[in-house]
C-alpha cells in the first residue's frame, strides 16, 4: 500500500484568502491522497512509511495552465518584439522543426527536466502541428510521473505555409489521438487546441467543436492577448458579438473544460460569458510584459468568479519558474491598480500563490492543495539559504522562497502520493 507520513512545516491556499499553516506536523497521506494533518500521531498509523522533513516547507506542487513545449528552444530569444511579428519571425518557423521527432525528443526531455526542476507538477500543454511529436511529448509526460493536458495544435490559415494544415487530415489525426490517448494514463490527458481564432478556418473550428463534445474533451486556446489580433478576430468575423462568443459559436467555451490564454482585453460582457460558461482563464504576466501584449485585469476576473490560474506562456515568457510568475503576477496587479486609478486592488501573496496551486490545479481535479481527498502533489522546500538573519512566521518564509528563492531550494516533488526523480538523463 502507497500509504505515507510526512513531517514538516505544511502550508497551502484552500481558498484565496486563506493561507493554512501547520507548523511541525504530520501530513497523512494513503493511495496518493491526503487523508488527514495532524500535530501528533495515534497508533492507527503504524506501519506507514515516515519522512522526516523538520524544518522544511511542505507546499503543493506548482501549476502551469499555459505554455508551448515546441517554443522551449526559444526562450529567451525576440522578446523586443509584438505578438504577430513575434510569431511570424520567431516562432512558426522553431515550430516547423517538429516533424523531425529525434529533435522533438532532445527538447522535450529538456523541458521536462525542467518543469521538474521548478517544481511544476502539473501543466496544460501546446504541442505542434505534429501527431507524431504530440504523441511523443504525451509519452515522454507519462514516463516523467508529471501530469499534463497535452493538444496538438490545430491551424489551416493565416500562418507559414509548413504550417498550414489541411482541414480534414487535421481533425482525423486529432481524433486519432483522442482515441489512443483518452484512457491510456491516469496522469496525462488530451486537449483540444485551436491556436486562436485567426489561424483556423470555420470549417476547422466546427469539427474541433464537435470532436470536443462527442469525447467530452477539454480545451485550450489563446484569447484577447494583444490589440491587433482583437481587429483581426473582429475582421474574421464581424457579424459575432465579439471574440469570445465566436469560440462559444464553435462549442469551444466551456461546452467541455476550457482554458483561455491571456485574457487581457476582455469587455466586461466577454469576462461575464466566461464566468457564466465556468472557462478558466490562464494568467501569463511574464509573457504578457515581453510581448507589450498588455496586463489583464485579474482582479475583476475573481470579483467576477472566473477561475484564474498562471501560465508561463514560453517563449513569449521567459522562465518557467511558477516561483517568480507568482511573484510578478503580484507586481503586475500593482500596476493595474496604478493604471486603474486605484480601483482594481493588487492581489494579495495569498491570492498569487492561491492562482499558482489550486487557483490552475482545479482544471486537472482535486490539485493544488492540502485538503482532505486532494491529489497528494507536493514540493518539500529547504528555505535554510534563504533565512538566519532575523525570525521569520512560516507565512514570511514562504514569501522570501517565492520572491527569493529558486529551483536549488525545492529538495523533492510528488505527484500522487509518488516521489518524482529527475525524468531524462541529459
Ligand atoms: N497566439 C497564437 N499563438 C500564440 C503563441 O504561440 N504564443 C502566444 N503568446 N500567443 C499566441
Ligand atoms: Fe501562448
Amino acid at each position: 500500500m502507497n500509504n505515507m507520513i510526512l513531517k514538516g512545516d505544511i502550508a497551502f491556499t484552500p481558498t484565496k484568502d486563506i493561507m493554512e499553516i501547520h507548523k511541525n506536523s504530520y501530513m497523512i497521506v494513503e493511495e496518493g491522497k491526503v487523508v488527514d494533518i495532524c500535530k501528533e500521531l495515534d497508533n492507527s498509523y503504524k506501519g506507514y512509511h515516515l519522512k522526516d522533513f523538520t524544518g522544511k516547507i511542505i507546499i503543493p506542487g506548482f501549476v502551469d495552465l499555459h505554455l508551448h513545449a515546441p517554443q522551449y528552444p526559444n526562450m529567451g530569444l525576440g522578446l523586443d518584439k509584438e505578438l504577430i511579428p513575434w510569431l511570424d519571425t520567431y516562432t512558426f518557423p522553431e515550430e516547423e522543426k517538429y516533424s523531425d521527432l529525434d529533435y522533438a525528443k532532445k527538447v522535450y526531455s529538456r523541458l521536462i527536466n525542467d518543469l521538474w526542476r521548478f517544481g511544476t507538477t502539473r501543466s496544460a500543454v501546446f504541442a505542434s502541428i505534429h501527431k507524431e511529436s504530440a504523441k511523443l511529448l504525451m509519452d515522454m509526460f507519462i514516463e516523467s510521473g508529471l501530469g499534463a493536458y497535452v493538444g496538438k495544435v490545430n491551424m489551416d490559415q493565416n500562418t507559414a505555409p509548413k504550417l498550414t494544415e489541411d482541414t480534414k487530415k487535421s481533425i482525423e489525426e486529432t481524433e486519432e489521438i483522442l482515441e489512443e490517448y483518452m484512457t491510456k494514463s491516469d496522469l496525462v490527458k488530451p486537449i483540444i487546441t485551436p491556436r486562436f481564432i485567426p489561424t483556423c478556418s470555420e470549417e476547422m473550428l466546427t469539427r474541433l467543436g464537435e470532436l470536443a463534445i462527442k469525447y467530452d474533451i477539454p480545451i485550450q486556446s489563446h484569447l484577447n492577448e494583444n490589440t491587433s489580433e482583437v481587429i483581426w478576430v473582429k475582421e474574421l468575423f464581424p457579424n459575432s458579438k465579439n471574440y469570445t462568443s465566436v469560440y462559444e459559436e464553435f462549442n469551444l467555451l466551456g461546452q467541455t473544460k476550457t482554458v483561455m490564454g491571456h485574457c487581457i482585453y476582455n469587455t466586461d460582457e466577454e469576462i461575464d460569458l466566461m464566468s457564466k460558461n465556468k472557462v478558466y482563464a490562464a494568467h501569463c504576466p511574464y509573457s504578457n510584459y515581453n510581448l507589450s501584449s498588455g496586463i489583464m485585469p485579474v482582479r475583476k476576473y475573481l470579483d467576477k468568479g472566473v477561475p484564474v490560474g498562471l501560465g508561463s506562456d514560453i517563449a513569449g515568457g521567459n522562465s518557467l519558474s511558477i516561483m517568480s510568475i507568482i511573484g510578478c503576477t503580484i507586481q503586475a496587479s500593482k500596476m493595474k491598480w496604478l493604471d486603474t486609478n486605484k480601483e482594481l486592488q493588487p492581489l494579495t501573496f495569498n491570492e498569487a500563490f492561491f492562482l499558482g496551486t489550486k487557483g490552475g490545479g482545479s482544471f486537472f481535479g482535486k490539485v493544488g492543495s492540502f485538503e482532505k481527498g486532494y491529489d497528494f502533489d507536493a514540493l518539500i522546500i529547504d528555505d535554510s539559504s534563504l533565512t538566519g538573519l532575523k525570525e521569520l512566521s512560516i507565512e514570511e518564509r514562504l514569501q522570501k522562497i517565492i520572491y527569493t528563492g529558486d529551483d536549488r531550494n525545492i529538495t523533492e516533488r510528488y505527484v500522487k502520493g509518488i516521489k518524482i526523480e529527475k525524468p531524462f538523463i541529459s
